[in-house]
C-alpha cells in the first residue's frame, strides 16, 4: 500500500463558466485493506472537504475506491472495492470514551455537510462505513459488480456514520431495517431496486457515466447549484410546510442574482449561459 489514504486529482471542466471549473476526484487509497476507512482516511477526507469549500473552482466532487493491486500467482487476488467499511482493526480493545471524539468529528458528516454536489462512484464492495460514505454523497452511481450492506450487526455493532438515519430517509423504514438488522450482502441489482443507488452501469461505463454527470452538474451556475442542494435538504431537515416555505424563499432570493438574468436571457437568445456565479 503506497501513498496517503486518500488521493486527490482534478479534471478540468471544459468551457466552464465562471472559467477554471474543475471536478475534484477523491480516491480512497488502501487497496490492500479494500479501502477500509481508517483514522487517516477520515482526517484526509475532512481536510479535502475544507479545501473544497474554500476553492471556488471546485464544482463537483466524486469519491471512489482505488483498484486492487495485482498480486503474485500464489497469493489471493483482492476484490474490487469502494470501501469495505470502517477499519475494524481500529475497533478492538477500544472503549466508548476512546472512540467518542473520533465519531463526533468524522468524515461522513464532513462530506454530508459540503455545500457542493457529491457523487459516490461505486465499484465493488460498499459495506458498513463504506456504504455510509456513499450515503453521505448526494448521488450514487454503481457498477453491476458492486455489493452493498451494513454488516456491523455481525460485529456486535450498529452503523455509526449516519447509516441508519440516511438509509431510512433514502429507502424507507422497512428496507433500512432489513438491511441493518440482517447485515446481509445486497447485490447491485437489489440495491438499485431498493433505491440505494441512482444508476447501475457495467464496470467499463462507471467512470464515463459518473464524470459525465459531474460535468453536466458543473455546467450550471455554481451559486444556483448550492441553493438547489440546500433546498432539497430542507425536505430532510424540516417539517413539510416549513420546507415548502423555505424552498419558496430560496427560489425568490434567486431573483436578485445575476445568474438568473443570464439564464433567462440565454434561453430566449438560444445561447449557452455564461454564468458568473452570483
Ligand atoms: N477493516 C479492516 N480491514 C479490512 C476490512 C475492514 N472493514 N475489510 C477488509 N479488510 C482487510 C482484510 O482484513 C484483509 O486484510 P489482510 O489481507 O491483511 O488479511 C483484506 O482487507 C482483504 O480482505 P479479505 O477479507 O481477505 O477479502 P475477501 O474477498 O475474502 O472478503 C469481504 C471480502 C468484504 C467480504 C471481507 O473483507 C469483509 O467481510 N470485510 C469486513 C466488512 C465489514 O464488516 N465492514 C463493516 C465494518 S464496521
Amino acid at each position: 500500500m503506497e501513498g496517503p489514504a486518500v488521493l486527490i486529482e482534478q479534471i478540468e471542466v471544459e468551457n466552464s463558466s465562471p472559467s477554471g471549473g474543475v471536478i475534484s476526484i477523491w480516491t480512497l487509497n488502501r487497496p490492500d485493506k479494500l479501502n477500509a476507512l481508517n483514522s487517516e482516511s477520515h482526517l484526509l477526507i475532512k481536510e479535502n472537504c475544507k479545501l473544497a469549500e474554500e476553492n471556488p473552482n471546485i464544482r463537483c466532487i466524486i469519491i471512489k475506491g482505488s483498484k486492487p493491486t495485482e498480486t503474485s500467482q500464489n497469493k489471493k487476488q483482492k476484490p474490487v472495492s469502494f470501501a469495505a467499511g470502517a477499519d475494524i482493526s481500529e475497533f478492538s480493545e477500544k472503549k466508548s470514551s476512546d472512540v467518542r471524539p473520533f465519531f463526533e468529528d468524522n468524515a461522513w458528516e464532513a462530506v454530508w455537510n459540503l455545500s457542493k454536489p457529491t457523487i459516490a462512484m461505486i465499484d465493488g464492495f460498499a459495506l458498513g462505513g463504506g456504504l455510509e460514505l456513499a450515503l453521505s454523497c448526494d448521488i450514487r452511481i454503481a457498477s453491476t459488480r458492486s455489493t452493498f450492506g451494513q454488516p456491523e450487526i455481525n460485529l456486535g455493532l450498529i452503523p455509526g456514520g449516519g447509516g441508519s438515519q440516511r438509509l431510512c430517509r433514502l429507502i424507507g423504514y422497512g428496507k433500512a431495517m432489513e438491511i441493518i438488522l440482517s447485515g446481509r450482502m445486497i447485490s447491485a441489482n437489489e440495491s438499485f431496486e431498493m433505491g440505494i443507488i441512482n444508476k447501475l452501469v457495467e464496470p467499463e461505463k462507471l467512470e464515463p457515466t459518473s464524470i459525465g454527470l459531474a460535468k453536466e452538474i458543473s455546467s450550471k451556475s455554481p451559486y444556483t447549484i448550492k441553493v438547489a442542494k440546500k433546498a432539497v435538504r430542507f425536505a430532510l431537515e424540516m417539517p413539510f410546510s416549513k420546507g415548502i416555505e423555505s424552498e419558496r424563499n430560496a427560489f425568490i432570493s434567486l431573483f436578485d442574482t445575476k445568474d438568473k438574468e443570464i439564464g433567462i436571457k440565454s434561453y430566449f437568445e438560444r445561447t449557452n449561459p455564461e454564468w458568473i456565479g452570483e
